[in-house]
Parts: C-alpha cells; structure tokens; sequence
C-alpha cells in the first residue's frame, strides 16, 4: 500500500489565499454584553449540568446520622437555584440585547431575513457537508450558527419555564404564583422530564458547538475562538455588514 503523504494546511493552501490572509484585519465584533453573557451561560450552565444530574440521580448520599449534619442535597439545590439565577438574567438580558443593542448583536443575526444570509447559510451547509472547501466570510455568527443559537435560546428558556415550575411546587414564597405552568406539561413529573431531556439536548449542542468553532477557526485563520474573549476577528477589510 502506498504511505499516506499528510500535508499541512498551509502547504495545500492555494497563493491567492495567503494574500486574502495577509489583507485580514482586526474588527470589533462581539461587545461586552455578548461576551459577558456568553460567558455567564457557558459557567452556569456547567454548575446546573453537574448539580441537576445529581439531583435527577444522587450518588454517594448513603450516610448516616441527623439529614441536618450532612444536608448535601440541600447546598446541590441551592447551588442549582443560585446557578439558575445567574443563567435566567444572562439568558433574559442576552434576548434584551438583541432588540434594543448594536446591530451587530441584533436578532438578524439569528433569524436569516436577508437574501444574502439566506444564501450563506445554505453554503454554510454545503461546506460542513464537505461540498465547498471554504464557508463564506461573515462578521458575526455565520448564517447556519445564528439559525442554530436562535434554537439553543428557545431550549434555554424552556430550561428557565420548567425550571420555574419545578420549583414552584413545594415553595413557600411568591414562586408559588408560577404553579400555573404545572399543567402545561402535565405536572412536576413531565416538567421534570422535559428539564431533564433539554439538558441533554443542550449537551449535544455544546460538543459541536466547541468543535465547529475550532474547525472554522482553524480553516478560516480568524481567530473565532479567541474572539470571545476579545472581541476581535480578523476579517477582509470592506467585509460588508451580515445583513447588507
Ligand atoms: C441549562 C440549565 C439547566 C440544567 C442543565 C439543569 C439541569 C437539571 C437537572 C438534570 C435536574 C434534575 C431533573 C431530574 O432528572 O429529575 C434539575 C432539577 C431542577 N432544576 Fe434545573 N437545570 C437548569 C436550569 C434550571 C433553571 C434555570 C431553573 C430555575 C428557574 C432550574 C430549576 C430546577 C429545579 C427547581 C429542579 C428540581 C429540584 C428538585 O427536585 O429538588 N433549573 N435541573
Ligand atoms: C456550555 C457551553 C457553551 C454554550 C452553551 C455556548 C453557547 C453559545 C451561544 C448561544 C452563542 C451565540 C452567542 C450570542 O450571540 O449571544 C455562542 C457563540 C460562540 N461561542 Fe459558545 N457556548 C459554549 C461554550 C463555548 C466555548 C468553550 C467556546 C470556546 C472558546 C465557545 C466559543 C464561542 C464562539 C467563538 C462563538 C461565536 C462563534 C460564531 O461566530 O458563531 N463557546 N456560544
């Protein structure tokens, strides 16, 4: 059998492509409330996944002796609602953001409205699924990823919706007023079984989610991965806005 020559990407890479490279810029395109907020999700949303697992299915709780000397269900708990409390206001504010912030951090880049996004989410897909070699140039999310996060906002908010409702049954404060969604999904038990499916749901989506930012990251050489910490892309310069 013939030895399997590998070459690095940059070896294969056409001319013209390293010059596209050499006239990249550095362009401001995630503010401060995207980042925050992103970030505020992602280390919430691991606190919820670890406690809520537990909670669903407790393990090494066989101990002995007074419930009071050990309460650990009760600090899971409480570190579940202090998480969801973090996770329902970057959740909540995020969605603000997107009507009343930056254009650039507007729900156009969600939902595809333009021709042009409509036509970059379909090569979007076509690269993913290995038909063109190279996605389309795009300033903030690709139209495929915005498409996508707009879903993963709906899942969170079914997150914060069953979670409410969960915890509007055995509550002694005002959060007992959010017992009217308990029949929505046909009591505690089916509340519970949504929060728990989505959960899983929310897990898949962060596998691709890390691994097609590291991909395009590393085909396009424009440093998406560390934009969300920075802000900063490095794009074409006379890149048009997303939804021109
Ligand atoms: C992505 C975010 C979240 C994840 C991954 C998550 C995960 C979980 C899981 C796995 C359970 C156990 C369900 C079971 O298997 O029985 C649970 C329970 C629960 N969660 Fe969440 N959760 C999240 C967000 C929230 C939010 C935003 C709220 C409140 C608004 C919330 C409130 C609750 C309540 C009240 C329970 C039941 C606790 C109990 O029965 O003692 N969760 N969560
Ligand atoms: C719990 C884990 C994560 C969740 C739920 C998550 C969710 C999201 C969502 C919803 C967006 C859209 C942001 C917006 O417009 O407000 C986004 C964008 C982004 N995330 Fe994450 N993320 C997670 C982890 C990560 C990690 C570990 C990285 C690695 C550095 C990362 C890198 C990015 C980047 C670069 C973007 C913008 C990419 C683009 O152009 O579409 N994320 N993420």
């Amino acid at each position: 059998m013939a030895p399997v020559e590998i070459h690095r990407a940059e070896e294969v890479m056409p001319e013209e492509a390293h010059h596209e490279h050499d006239a990249l810029v550095p362009t401001y395109v995630w503010d401060l409330v995207v980042r925050i907020t992103h970030w505020a999700i992602v280390l919430s949303m691991i606190l919820l996944a670890i406690t809520g697992i537990y909670i669903g299915n407790p393990w090494g709780s066989s101990s002995s002796g007074p419930a009071g000397a050990h309460f650990v269900m009760g600090w899971v708990r409480v570190l579940h609602f202090y998480g969801a409390i973090v996770f329902a206001l970057a959740v909540l504010s995020r969605i603000t953001w997107a009507f009343i912030g930056p254009r650039r951090s507007g729900w156009r880049q969600f939902v595809p409205t333009s021709r042009r996004r409509l036509r970059d989410m379909i090569s979007t897909f076509q690269f993913y699924s290995l038909i063109r070699t190279k996605p389309p140039a795009c300033k903030g999310h690709n139209p495929l990823a915005g498409f996508f996060y707009m879903l993963v906002f709906g899942l969170y908010l079914v997150m914060i919706v069953t979670g409410l409702a969960l915890y509007s049954v055995d509550s002694f404060s005002h959060m007992r007023w959010f017992q009217w969604l308990l029949p929505l999904f046909h009591g505690a038990q089916g509340a519970r079984l949504i929060h728990h499916v989505t959960m899983w749901l929310l897990i898949g989506f962060v596998v691709q989610h890390v691994y097609s930012a590291m991909l395009t990251a590393r085909v396009e050489k424009n440093g998406t991965m560390d934009s969300m910490f920075s802000g900063y892309k490095f794009l074409p310069k006379d890149l048009p806005d997303d939804d021109e």
